[in-house]
């Protein structure tokens, strides 16, 4: 027997569990874990090699080195609402595209083009065909060793060694396929890659995920065990919401330009009293009804801000902006 038809039912075998519309969180463990060893094993990617675990230095953040980018898969959350979600999208550019193959423009593949190597064991590559972008030549030679150890090439229109925010795709893109975040859009290039392919989306098509929105708001460090141990309320009934500050979206990635939005906020003493350090918390709509709520990802990890200390003041003001550069994420600063 083939190596592909030996790997390939293993392949769809992991996928229909990623596909399940319940989360049963066993499922989903041993699912990822097992496309981790799969890939891992048949690309025989040395995790001691210190060059598959160095980034890629670019001007709009950094591209995490091969090894990191293949361990994203165990983030199991993750990994399973981007799959389902992007199976999603598919089906739903189907219907809106009707009689072509509907093109993902795959910005970030990492070594294994993680999130599309899956929708090969559910459509046909009249159904769907990729182009992959990825940075790092390491990634880029060992995404095309799996693209040919799977034997889905006929998927494939192209795979390009490319800094994503200086590619312009040819033809239409139904789908902008891209997760180069990290919680509250840190270090890495999600917002500029997004700002910058989104203008080749076809104007009917879907971005994936659909929409990235940064809340800011507070904790109390001192519930933080009870949230855990916590079967009844969500993780979410810890936090005092204040206000979003951040969306990234089709719409408002097409409306950016030039510098990004200033939010505004004001947190009074009384609120500090209960909940006395301020966060931002990351919330990902991948597609549809496949979101990602705080805690749920390491993408979704609040990222504390600062504590609270009041002295006379009733009330403090803070303003928060989106800055792009080598080093991208939200910068603050307390209001006179
Ligand atoms: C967080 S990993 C995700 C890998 C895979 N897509 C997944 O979801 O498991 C992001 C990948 O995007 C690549 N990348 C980051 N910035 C990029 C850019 N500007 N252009 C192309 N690839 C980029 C990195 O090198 C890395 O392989």
């Amino acid at each position: 027997m083939g190596r592909q038809q030996l790997l390939n039912p293993k392949l769809a075998l992991i996928t229909s569990a990623l596909l399940e519309e319940k989360d049963y969180i066993p499922t989903i463990a041993k699912a990822t874990n097992d496309l981790f060893h799969l890939l891992m094993e048949i690309t025989q990617l040395n995790p001691e090699e210190e060059i598959l675990r160095t980034p890629v230095l670019l001007p709009d953040g950094k591209g995490i080195g091969p090894y990191w980018a293949a361990m994203c898969i165990n983030d199991m959350m993750r990994t399973k609402k981007f799959v389902r979600g992007l199976f999603c999208a598919i089906q739903a550019a189907q219907q809106r595209f009707p009689g072509i193959p509907v093109h993902v423009l795959y910005a970030g593949t990492g070594p294994f083009a993680t999130l599309a190597l899956p929708m090969t064991t559910v459509f046909t590559a009249d159904q769907v065909q990729f182009t992959f972008l990825e940075v790092n030549p390491f990634a880029h030679q060992m995404v095309q060793q799996t693209i040919s150890d799977f034997g889905i090439q006929a998927f494939i229109r192209e795979v390009v060694l490319t800094d994503a925010t200086r590619y312009i795709p040819i033809g239409d893109v139904h789908i902008l396929l891209s997760e180069t975040m990290q919680r509250a859009l840190d270090k890495e290039p999600q917002v500029a890659i997004t700002h910058h392919l989104i203008p080749y989306l076809h104007p009917e098509g879907f971005l994936v995920p659909e929409s990235i929105e940064i809340q800011a708001g507070l904790l109390n460090p001192a519930n933080e065990i009870t949230r855990m141990q916590d079967f009844i309320n969500p993780p979410e009934h810890y936090i005092e919401y204040l206000q979003t500050i951040f969306e990234l979206n089709q719409y408002t990635s097409r409306s950016f330009s030039g510098e990004f939005p200033t939010t505004d906020l004001v947190v009074s003493a009384a609120q500090a009293e209960k909940h006395p350090q301020l966060h931002l918390f990351t919330h990902i709509r991948v597609f549809g009804k496949e979101v990602l709520t705080p805690w749920q990802s390491g993408l979704t990890l609040p990222k504390k801000i600062t504590d609270l200390h009041f002295q006379n003041q009733t009330h403090l003001g803070f303003s928060f902006q989106y800055l792009s550069g080598d080093t991208p994420g939200f910068h603050f600063r307390v209001l006179e």
